[in-house]
């Protein structure tokens, strides 16, 4: 791609960014910008800063070589430093000064985007810098409408439902077929560390579900006493549910006969036919295990989402190797919650496997590991820190992440106990071929 271009895109994306970070933190007063939610989100007024102050450290200092701006501050941002949970008592940037500093940090870095050769090592070629700063502020604008979600009172933000996309019956999985394929990324420019390299994994020969397991259908599994069987549930799962009394997943109550949802300050029924959402992954776990099934790995999904048995091509998304469109997928903040599963039919894949990207981020049954080859970069603490750990990876983003930060490649990961994050899953079997 031409300098200009790159530059450009590079731009494009830190401007969509901002005006959704800029959304996200105007559409409240002062007071829900600097209150504490939830213990699990920071301060909304927190990840305003924070998304300005990595953008200062990598675009100013380390690309720019300019000199520091608020290198005082930039204990109170390190998100290792401090737990979400502490972070209200921090001496934050008041609401007003940390818009100041965010608005101050961009203008130098599109001076420093412009008088930049985007070659000439790792950061700077094709833009990877500009690519994983727009990427991280979508990441915190995510995090941002998670703690929208957990805020309590009126709704402060608004968007119209997906349109009806959907179009007839379909089968409810497929067969993918059995062989190696490539796994993860070398040339994707902006793909961050943990996609890397691309690599053969072989997979045997599986069903995948064609949709996201719905609302009515984890219905079935509560009204079966999914919540009452120890059976169904792996011992850490279970102990969740018993101590905390779980028997639906978060934001759902049960009155007058039936369930309801809030949804961004607002109270309605639960719609039977959208993916389920807000579940942990011990509850996608236990209600594959009710089903006779069980959730993919993160290989079996990837295969589902990009190989292309036509050709034995890896492609970036399931649909080819086009940009998502708003024909594609949920993605982005347009709509505040998934379409109904069996929508997008144009970003199913060639098996005609839909919604794997946009809608629900779904569960995997894989614990978070590096690839083969991997080499942490530009920072150990994106992803190498978290490897081994306790995390299990989630796949494909939901409505709530931009373009920008998903791809057929992107890894996601999470405590399995959470479920305040935008989360479903679909199921998976064995072929017995
Ligand atoms: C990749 C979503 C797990 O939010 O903890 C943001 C992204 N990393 N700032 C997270 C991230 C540093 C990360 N996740
Ligand atoms: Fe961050």
């Amino acid at each position: 791609m031409d300098p200009e271009t790159l530059r450009e895109r590079a731009a494009t994306a830190l401007l969509a960014a901002r005006d959704r970070t800029r959304l996200l933190t105007t559409c409240v007063e002062e007071p829900d910008l600097l209150a504490q939610h939830s213990p699990l989100m920071s301060p909304l007024v927190w990840d305003l800063a924070h998304i300005g102050n990595q953008e200062e450290q990598w675009l100013l200092r380390a690309v720019g070589g300019r000199d520091p701006l608020r290198p005082d501050i930039d204990s109170v941002y390190d998100a290792f430093e401090h737990p979400r949970a502490a972070r209200p008592s921090l001496p934050l940037l008041a609401p007003a000064e940390a818009h100041g500093y965010v608005a101050e940090v961009r203008g130098r870095v599109l001076d420093v985007l412009e008088s930049t050769p985007l070659r000439g090592g790792p950061l700077l070629d094709a833009g990877f810098a500009f690519g994983m700063i727009a990427q991280h502020e979508q990441q915190h604008d995510e995090t941002m409408l998670i703690t929208h979600q957990l805020r309590r009172g009126p709704a402060a933000l608004t968007a119209p439902a997906p349109p009806v996309t959907s179009d007839g019956i379909l089968p409810t999985e497929v067969l993918v077929p059995g062989g190696p394929f490539t796994m993860g990324t070398s040339t994707e420019p902006w793909a961050l560390d943990n996609e890397r390299p691309a690599h053969h994994r072989p997979v045997r020969s599986f069903l995948m579900d064609t949709t996201p397991v719905s609302n009515g259908a984890y219905q079935r599994f509560i009204e079966d006493g999914g919540y009452d069987e120890p059976r169904w549930w792996a011992p850490e799962g279970w102990a969740q549910v018993r101590e905390h009394g779980l028997r639906a997943p978060l934001f759902w109550r049960h009155e007058g006969g039936r369930w309801l949802r809030r949804r961004f300050g607002v109270t309605e029924p639960v719609p039977t036919d959208e993916p389920v959402l807000h579940v942990s992954w011990y509850e996608a776990d236990a209600y594959a295990r009710w089903a006779g099934r069980r959730l993919p790995t993160e290989a079996e999904w990837e295969k589902a989402a990009r190989h292309d048995p036509a050709s034995g091509r890896t492609m970036r998304y399931p649909w080819g190797d086009e940009e998502p469109t708003p024909a594609h997928a949920n993605l982005g903040q347009r709509h505040l919650q998934p379409a109904p599963v069996g929508s997008y039919p144009e970003g199913q894949s060639p098996l005609g496997v839909r919604q794997l990207i946009g809608d629900v981020w779904e569960w995997t049954a894989s614990d978070f590991l590096p690839y083969p080859g991997f080499a942490a970069f530009p920072y150990r603490e994106y992803s190498e820190v978290f490897f081994g750990g306790p995390y299990k990876v989630l796949r494909g983003g939901s409505f709530a992440v931009d373009p920008v930060a998903c791809r057929g490649t992107f890894r996601n990961w999470d405590l399995p106990l959470r479920r305040q994050i935008f989360s479903g899953f679909r199921t998976a079997a064995d072929a017995d071929i």
